[in-house]
């Protein structure tokens, strides 16, 4: 590892940094671990305006925590109408461009008006703090305003990213006991309308709970209304009062439950809060990616995923900054289009995954090269590790070798971002998260817990509860502690891999359970083998992440059917699409193979282990004693060849 290049921060960045130098890095991570109370409690009251103060910082009943225990605060007033008595008042909150080039600037003001309205039209229907709502939209400012909206008035809400299934709707609806649904007629997506509202139909009749459905016009298409449960928002916007003051609301009071891929069939509902998740999402702002109040920031996530959320929406707005929204897709109308939106809205931070820059570096120098990237200064990764020649790219054409890359190592369960240089204090290394953040007690142990030496691998964990941690897992306590506090007595358990170089820096080398990563997007083999043994022509599914230069890992399944007289052609291009229609496009595999059977083990488990092998080296080579059948494994590797 010794030759690993080092990028230290210029002399330049330091002096402009909100952290300045790796002494003051050290001297914040100190202090976060000796006080951890009074460092959070002194920040929490600086940083976050409380309608009431909390009594004591923090409550750790194992491994259920509370934070700002007793505080009474709300996240919405915190992300707009604090800022409306300063002079970011007609400062732009918002900025969007829409895939077919519409555009909006919202400034503070402006979004403490819409949001009031539908907080407004939310309230007159009955919908109070408690209940919960579904949001499933387009990348729109509506969609920020309703997720402001419900944070208003204390309803819980639960963004569905929009392309997921009617199936996968439905069942997080349920799952959470949605009484309302916030959604669009569609979105733009390569020039194609992505409907939004059919789905949202396609999924209610068995959803009961439900009793309103709140539909925003964005494409314009025709969208068929039920009478008494679908309103158009524009319609109940017409009356709508502007003034309806935020609720003071618990700092424990369940700010949204975010649905992610566990290792079983079943997805998680990840429950975050208020004061702590709130508090640490604007402190990361700050900290890694050193907001300035002069900065647009553009985070290119959807605000279906946590990165979303954290960075779209409740992050940077809460810092009072100029956030960035754009609705569409990279490589409409051109590859340039990302390019085009840092030229003309002067973007200073960006904010994107791997798995998009592997996709624009393939297309080419030309398309950034057209552009004017001067106001960049500074970038950021997240999703998976990022590869040497992707980060190379990225610093040298985009960035010109003056912007540092923050990569930042997080999870839908962290809340906000764990371990992340702090770019004016924290020299890179790429490919390395570097360091943990104040707070973050970040070690890398073996299987009994203890810490590894340097440069070994072994699993990554915290130490200590954080403040924007996730809660619970949504209706399902002993899951949440099962899930992450069990394995490693005490211990929170990430699920991914990594080592600690001599640096104290860490290098997270990728999932050790059954979740696959497709471009930056967590999705379990189970969920996956779920969807395919529902369809009536498969008798077991087994679906292993294969290496993609692109998305990271692809889906690849093995089936095995019923009758073995199927046309294979036929039905892989049949099951690719019940896939999608089970969970959502983004999740139809790559690559079926059809086989007479499954490697197992004599107790009858699947080894998913040579799957994964049999797809990455196209052959077996590890220790196969427990195999029942060797010739399936043979089969299955040879099958490779004849394609
Ligand atoms: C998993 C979390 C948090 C936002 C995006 C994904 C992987 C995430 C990095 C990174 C290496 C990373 C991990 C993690 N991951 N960021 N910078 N370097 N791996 O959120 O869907 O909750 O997935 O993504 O495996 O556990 P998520």
């Amino acid at each position: 590892m010794s030759e690993t290049p080092v990028y230290p921060p210029s002399p330049e960045f330091v002096s402009k940094a909100n952290v300045q130098g790796l002494e003051a890095y050290r001297e914040l991570y100190r202090r976060a671990g000796e006080r951890p109370e009074e460092f959070w409690g002194e920040l929490a009251e600086k940083e976050l305006f409380w309608f009431q103060k909390w009594s004591h910082v923090f409550e750790w009943n194992p491994p259920f925590a509370k934070w700002f225990v007793g505080g009474k605060t709300n996240v919405c007033y915190n992300c707009v109408d604090r800022h409306l008595s300063t002079p970011r008042k007609n400062k732009a909150a918002i900025i969007w461009e829409g895939e077919p080039g519409d555009q909006r600037v919202i400034t503070y003001q402006e979004l403490h008006r819409l949001v009031s309205r539908f907080s407004s039209v939310l309230k007159s229907r009955g919908y109070q703090a408690g209940d919960r709502a579904i949001i499933y939209m387009p990348m729109i400012p509506e969609a920020a305003i309703a997720m402001l909206a419900c944070a208003r008035l204390g309803i819980t809400h639960s963004v569905v990213f929009g392309g997921f299934s009617a199936e996968a709707l439905k069942a997080r609806i349920l799952d959470l006991g949605a009484v309302i649904v916030i959604t669009a007629d569609g979105g733009w997506r390569r020039g194609k309308e992505v409907k939004l509202k059919s789905v949202v139909d396609e999924a209610l009749p068995e959803c009961p709970s439900v009793r309103d459905v709140i539909v925003c016009r964005r494409t314009g298409s025709e969208t068929g209304m039920a009478a008494g449960r679908d309103h158009w928002w524009h319609e109940l916007d017409e009356n709508a009062s502007e003034d309806c003051p935020a609720e003071p609301l618990d700092s424990e009071h369940p700010l949204y439950v975010l649905y992610t891929s566990g290792t079983t069939g079943q997805p998680k509902g990840i429950l975050h809060t208020t004061g702590g998740y709130l508090l640490q999402a604007t402190m990361t702002v700050k900290w890694v990616f050193d907001l300035h109040e002069e900065d647009t920031f553009w985070c290119t996530a959807d605000i279906g995923w946590v990165t979303g959320h954290s960075y779209i929406v409740y992050g940077p707005l809460s810092a009072g900054a100029t956030t960035l929204m754009y609705e569409g897709a990279p490589d409409t109308p051109a590859f340039d289009r990302w390019w085009r939106i840092v030229e003309k809205y002067r973007v200073n931070i960006f904010y994107t995954s791997p798995t998009a820059i592997r996709a624009l570096l393939r297309q080419g120098e030309k398309w950034p090269a057209a552009h004017d990237l001067s106001s960049l200064r500074l970038l950021g990764s997240v999703g998976e590790p990022i590869n040497p020649a992707a980060w190379e790219w990225y610093y040298r054409v985009i960035g010109k070798e003056k912007c540092p890359i923050v990569d930042t190592w997080w999870q839908t369960e962290t809340g906000a971002i764990m371990i992340a240089p702090m770019p004016g204090a924290v020299a890179l290394k790429p490919g390395s998260g570097t360091l943990p953040l104040p707070g973050v007690d970040a070690d890398v142990v073996d299987f009994a817990g203890n810490p590894v030496g340097a440069d070994q691998e072994g699993f990554l964990v915290i130490r200590r509860p954080w403040p924007a941690m996730l809660r619970t897992i949504w209706g399902d306590g002993q899951r949440y502690k099962d899930q992450y506090w069990n394995r490693l007595p005490g211990l929170y358990f990430t699920g991914d891999a990594a080592r600690r170089d001599a640096d104290g820096y860490i290098w997270v080398l990728g999932r050790v359970d059954d979740v696959m990563n497709v471009s930056g997007h967590r999705l379990s083999t189970m969920e996956v083998e779920s969807a395919l043994v529902r369809h009536p022509a498969v008798a077991e599914a087994a679906v292993v992440g294969k290496p993609d230069e692109i998305t990271g890992q692809a889906i690849c399944a093995f089936v095995t059917l019923k009758s073995g007289n199927a046309d294979h052609a036929t039905l892989a291009k049949e099951l690719r699409q019940w896939v999608a229609h089970e969970i959502g496009g983004f999740a139809r595999p790559q690559e079926i193979r059809f086989s007479d059977a499954l490697p197992k083990t004599r107790s009858g488990k699947i080894m998913r282990r040579l799957l994964r092998e049999i797809v990455t080296t196209h052959s077996v080579s590890g220790d196969v004693t427990t195999l029942e059948d060797m010739g399936v494994v043979t089969r299955l590797a040879a099958q490779h060849d004849e394609e």
